[in-house]
């Protein structure tokens, strides 16, 4: 029987759809780089379904030449590709199968955000009828930083379904634009789309290139009243720089469902988020609905048969180049 490994939460995730697959043993594991690779040493087990943390080290020795490191899920800052590429790895991810959910709750913070429902629903707890005065967010302005798949429907949401002034950054593909969105105006440089953005909402991947984009500098270009959201990566923030940003009122808030250490744990012991006013905090849970987990479950699983048909080439594979490793014999 093939044994697939999975870490933990996405076995819980992904249980539905594994029990459907009686051909196959799901293990679940911890997401702890060491304790994954004891636990596919001990199973001699060849595929892997996981997560999106960081593994550098052990995880890419434990594994045989054509074995798989499927993530359930899009983001693939976690896997370092040219370890595995070395390794005769395949590594796949699950594209287009959760971009709506990340692009809604994106959309759930923003008017969270606009209609303060948290410290409403936090005074009425306490038997406050304290009506705070809501704003609307037709005609206001969203940057929306990053035109991928998921960025891009943030921004045919907001500006077809609110009518927002919507300015898309695409820095990546500047002067090479595939794609048009009705009344989204496609801009190239961060300092434009911000300029006098309402709302500011991040959708770019953790690469290393990535790392504290929003650093102080860039931080320090939103306007007062503006709202960061992040439902992207918690590296790509220097959490430090914003909690400063916050405490000194320089921005209007931060809706957050990614950090830089998940669970969170502050960037500095006295620079803990938690304690803010105007910071909505959600645990990364944008991609997190039965729809996308179904859907990034059959995925991952669909990448593990491909693997073991040798149908190669119908897999979501993020590092082709280990196919000429492979045949190559390494
Ligand atoms: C979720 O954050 C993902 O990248 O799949």
């Amino acid at each position: 029987m093939t044994v697939v490994i999975v870490t933990e939460a996405e076995y819980k995730k992904g249980q539905a759809t594994f029990v459907n697959t009686p051909e196959m043993t799901f293990v679940p594991a911890s997401n702890e780089e060491t304790f994954l690779a004891a636990a596919i040493r001990e199973a001699n087990a060849r595929y892997v379904i996981l997560g999106h943390a960081q593994y550098n080290d052990d995880l890419y020795r434990a594994l045989p030449p054509g074995s798989v490191l499927a993530r359930f899920g899009v983001g693939h800052d976690g896997i370092d590709k040219g370890k595995a590429t070395a390794a005769g790895i395949l590594c796949t991810n699950t594209p287009g199968t959760l971009d709506d959910s990340v692009a809604e709750h994106t959309v759930a913070l923003l008017l969270a955000i606009s209609r303060k429902l948290l410290p409403m629903t936090a005074a009425m707890r306490r038997g406050i009828w304290d009506q705070e005065l809501g704003q609307e967010v037709r005609g206001s302005k969203i940057a929306v930083i990053g035109a991928g798949p998921i960025g891009r429907r943030v921004a045919a949401m907001t500006s077809a379904g609110f009518g927002m002034r919507v300015a898309l950054c695409d820095r990546a593909r500047a002067g090479k634009k595939t794609y048009e969105i009705p009344g989204v105006s496609v801009v190239e440089s961060y300092e434009e789309a911000v300029a006098d953005a309402d709302f500011v909402s991040m959708h770019i991947p953790g690469t290393k290139e990535n790392l504290h984009f929003l650093d102080c500098e860039r931080l320090s270009k939103l306007r007062a009243n503006s709202w960061l959201i992040n439902t992207s990566r918690g590296s790509i923030v220097d959490e430090v720089a914003l909690y400063d940003l916050l405490a000194r009122g320089s921005i209007a808030g931060a809706a957050l469902d990614v950090f830089t250490v998940e669970p969170y744990v502050p960037s500095a012991p006295d620079k803990d988020l938690r304690t803010l006013d105007d910071v909505i905090l959600t645990p990364h849970v944008g991609s997190y609905t039965a729809a996308a987990v179904r859907r990034m479950a059959e995925r991952a699983l669909r990448n593990v048969q491909m693997a073991m048909e040798g149908r190669y080439g119908e897999m979501d594979l993020l590092n082709p180049g280990v196919l000429e490793h492979l045949k190559s014999g390494l």
